[in-house]
């Protein structure tokens, strides 16, 4: 038997679609935590594609030493090359070469024969083979290709030095069955297919991602593709804690469990949604609100008497903390670190220092300080404040005004100067953000997204807010995190205003 390896393609395919993208920093400190979560593979971006990408995926490469770092390159020289520069300082690179190989693809997007297909498959991967001996081959479009003809296909590939080879289901198309039999069809009829690893590569367009990618796995795949909450174009990919706890939580159907450390899941999650300015939604599988939540007396009932009459796993071990009352008013920096330690993070003393800041503020506002909040603080730690923000938030105040609306006024500190202005809008942070808007003078801008979350229980709950601002082509993220929503929502606008303003 052997063990199943995870794929995660959260900064390529995850990041490539709308509303998903992220700048370098909030990159590698995902590309860190896949590496904590112990991805096999992280595909850090496709190198030609912009600067920028062959800048992430190059930096990822050289910062990341426990996973393999893969860039996807289309079939041509100037795609390798980007690929190979980009990846080559990784303690373990690889080039990941892609060509489709369905009619509709090959005859109305690449215009290119089924044979020259074949041939330009061997050429490129040969070419690539120069380079690195970790090479993955894709047949872009396989669920809708013609089955003998891939088979000559993912032989060239093989032949001219494939290690992996990935039948993705492009369009999510497929389904389980049809999965299965498709990796079975090319174990069986290619040769030397027991000396490399098959891999499935899943999207969601009906809903079967992770179905498909685990009943390839049935067939003998060795490595599924995912991304983290299953982000992706259009519907999204196979969601990487979804196929991860499905396999843990049904091991005898399935080969030797993938090393990803469960209990990181919640946390990277977390993260993720965190930097795309997103959240889960209510019911999602394993991170929602409500996954290990049981509301009707009977299910109540139940799990009172056993667990196992209504849990077939426990949040903890997604790494959901069930601890409530942490530390309080009275609690001192040891005790913080201690609990840091013992809640899976690596914070350095700075983030320590600003976190330790945070939670006496928070211990003053907060009777009982629960894990979730202090894992609150600490992504805010690493995601949103920056001691470099041109503009920094330092005070508010709000008064209604009956029909006239709100007057909102804001104090901010820019460099060693105080500035502070008031607007009228039609509410609390409508007229906030203009005030803001007064001082700073942004460019022109659209509020895209604005989500508001409790992060733990009880009238005086953190409030989480995250939003996305448009600017242009652009999109900028934000996070604001306080006992109070307006404050949060202030924080908030201002983290994503001064990413543009930089
Ligand atoms: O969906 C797909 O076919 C892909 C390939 C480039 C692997 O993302
Ligand atoms: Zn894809």
């Amino acid at each position: 038997m052997k063990r199943i390896k995870i794929f995660d393609t959260t900064l390529r395919d995850g990041e490539q679609s709308p509303g998903c993208s992220m700048n370098l920093k909030e990159k590698i400190e995902v590309a860190k935590q896949l590496e904590r979560l112990k991805v096999d593979v992280i595909e850090a971006g496709f190198a030609i594609s912009s600067p920028g990408d062959f800048e992430s995926v190059k930096t990822i490469a050289e910062s990341v030493s426990d996973c393999t770092v893969a860039s996807l390159a289309r079939c041509t020289v100037g795609d390798i090359d980007a690929a190979w520069d980009a990846v080559k300082g990784a303690a373990d690179p690889r080039i990941h070469v892609f060509l489709a190989t369905s009619p509709i693809h090959m005859e109305y997007k690449l215009r290119m024969t089924p044979e020259q297909v074949v041939a330009r498959t061997s050429e490129m991967v040969a070419y690539a083979k120069k380079y690195c001996s970790n090479i993955e081959f894709s047949c872009e479009d396989a669920t809708r290709s013609d089955w003998a003809f891939m088979k000559t296909v993912v032989d060239a590939a093989i032949k001219a030095g494939a290690t992996v080879i990935n039948l993705p289901d492009t369009v999510g198309y497929t389904t389980p069955a049809e999965m299965r039999a498709l990796i079975e069809y090319m174990m069986e009829h290619v040769p030397d297919s027991d000396k490399i690893e098959y891999s499935v590569h899943c999207h969601n367009d009906l809903g079967m991602a992770v179905a498909n990618a685990l009943a390839g796995v049935q067939g003998g795949a060795l490595q599924i593709e995912c991304t983290v909450n299953g982000i992706g174009e259009r519907a999204g990919n196979t969601s990487l804690e979804q196929a991860v706890m499905a396999m843990h939580t049904r091991p005898a159907l399935f080969g030797e469990l993938p090393r990803i450390d469960t209990k990181q899941i919640y946390r990277t999650s977390k993260l993720v949604y965190n930097v795309i300015g997103q959240s889960a939604y209510n019911t999602q599988p394993l991170v929602g609100a409500n996954a290990f939540a049981h509301e009707s007396g009977i299910h109540q009932h139940g799990v009172l008497a056993n667990k196992l009459t209504y849990e077939i796993l426990t949040p903890e071990s997604v790494g959901i903390s069930k601890n409530q009352l942490v530390l309080g008013k009275h609690s001192g920096k040891h005790a913080l670190v201690a609990r840091i330690k013992e809640l899976g993070y690596e914070l350095n003393d700075e983030q320590i220092g600003e976190t330790f800041i945070k939670f006496k503020e928070l211990c003053d506002k907060k009777k009982v300080v629960t894990d979730s909040d202090i894992e609150a603080l600490i992504s805010n730690t690493k995601t949103t404040a920056s001691e470099n923000d041109r503009y920094k938030f330092v005070s508010f105040t709000v008064a209604t005004k009956g029909r006239e609306g709100v007057e909102g006024t804001i104090c901010l500190r820019h460099e060693n100067e105080f500035l502070e202005t008031t607007y009228c809008g039609d509410g609390s942070i409508d007229s906030l953000y203009a005030a803001i808007d007064k001082l700073v003078c942004p460019p022109e801008h659209r509020l895209d997204k604005f989500i508001i979350n409790a992060v733990s229980e009880g009238k005086d709950t953190l409030g989480e807010v995250i939003l996305k601002l448009r600017c242009g082509e652009k999109t900028y993220n934000g996070r604001g995190l306080a006992t109070d929503i307006i404050e949060a929502s202030i924080v908030a606008y201002l983290g994503a205003l001064n990413q543009f303003m930089d």
